[in-house]
């Protein structure tokens, strides 16, 4: 089965075409950033329009580039939640009419199912059951999963997410948004131990995360000693080893405590490679596996919907086409 996705959450407009065997993956992204950075953070209504206007050449480009034409698609999937109302409504809206034009299935996918099973589009792939580590602009949290669709939350974050203390800190910092790739930079010309911010919740039976803490740190650590090159690095440092820390901790402890001996890790803030050597390392002492996207699939993007789509038609979903489009800007994975 062939299947066209288009993710539009926040601020990317992401499209893919996924067929699973002979493998066939394209997929293609329209990014907003540069929209978006002089507001210091994503402005919904920008988003929806800058949408709107990428979305059906980005379509047809996809197309193009797979060689295909609309006869070629078996189904259609698209975000159906959790993100921006607006954002949605596009993609759901262009969804839908693509798959009454052209007479083919429907499904909407949660995003952050996508995300986490965006290593399952690697080889080798990790198998069920493993632990997922997503961590995004808008998410933090641990699940185990047992099977595709059975997600259980061992831990979430109770106040930023880390993608979001990546981008306050950058703010802070004086960085563009989006922040992750900035303090990552400048983090490697730190001096290490300089010094040393909190990590919060260390207790083992806590699988839960908080990140706000760390920000205020950093805020009235620039109030103390200024903004000077070396410091600002020292301080980037410093928030990033607290920030991976954390996370690194947080899934050793939900290793050792379900005896799983796979950890997914996915979002944004996998693409940090200070953060990937850190679970690297980690997964080694505990002699278990760690499967990445590739940088990519770590952000935003359609191919993870294609997938997480295709994987609920095998299993028989499809939207009736004549029921309302129904978008959810809040909806916990554990629903699913
Ligand atoms: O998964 P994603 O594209 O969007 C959401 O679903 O939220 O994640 C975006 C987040 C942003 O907060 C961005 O700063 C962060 O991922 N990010 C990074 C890096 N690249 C992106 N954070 C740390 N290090 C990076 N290299
Ligand atoms: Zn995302």
């Amino acid at each position: 089965m062939r299947v066209l996705a288009i993710e539009s959450s926040c601020d990317d407009t992401g499209i893919a075409i996924y067929k699973e065997a002979p493998l066939q993956l394209v997929h293609k992204l329209s990014s907003q950033t540069k929209i978006h950075q002089r507001f210091g953070g994503v402005v919904p209504e920008l988003a929806s329009r800058d949408h709107c206007l990428k979305m059906l050449p980005l379509i047809e480009s996809v197309l193009e580039e797979a060689q295909i034409t609309s006869k070629d698609i078996d189904g259609i999937a698209y975000t159906r939640g959790p993100g921006l109302i607006g954002a949605l409504m596009v993609g759901a809206m262009m969804a839908r009419s693509l798959a009454y034009s052209w007479n083919v299935p429907l499904i909407g996918v949660h995003h952050l199912e996508g995300h986490l099973l965006a290593p399952m589009l690697e080889d080798p792939k990790p198998d069920y059951p493993f632990i997922g580590l997503l961590v995004s602009g808008g998410h933090t949290l641990l699940a185990q999963v047992s099977a595709f669709g059975q997600y259980e939350i061992l831990g979430q974050s109770l106040d930023d997410a880390a993608g979001e203390a990546f981008d306050k800190t950058a703010k802070l910092l004086n960085l563009s948004y989006p922040g992750g790739p900035k303090i990552e930079k400048l983090a490697k010309k730190g001096i290490a131990d300089r010094f040393k911010f909190p990590r919060p919740l260390m207790q083992k039976d806590n699988l839960n995360f908080s990140f706000s803490g760390l920000k205020t740190h950093v805020r009235t650590t620039l109030e103390r000693i200024g903004q000077e090159d070396q410091d600002r690095a020292d301080i980037a440092y410093a928030f990033e080893q607290s920030a991976i820390d954390q996370l690194v901790r947080k899934a050793k402890h939900a290793l050792i405590r379900t005896g799983l001996s796979r950890l997914v890790v996915a979002g944004g803030v996998a693409a940090n490679q200070t953060l990937r050597k850190a679970l690297d390392d980690m997964a080694n002492d505990l002699s278990i596996e760690v499967f990445f996207p590739r940088l990519s699939l770590c952000t935003d993007n359609g191919a993870m919907i294609a997938y997480a789509g295709a994987q609920r038609f095998l299993h028989g979903q499809k939207e009736d086409p004549k029921a309302p489009i129904c978008v959810k800007p809040r909806w916990p994975l554990s629903t699913l």
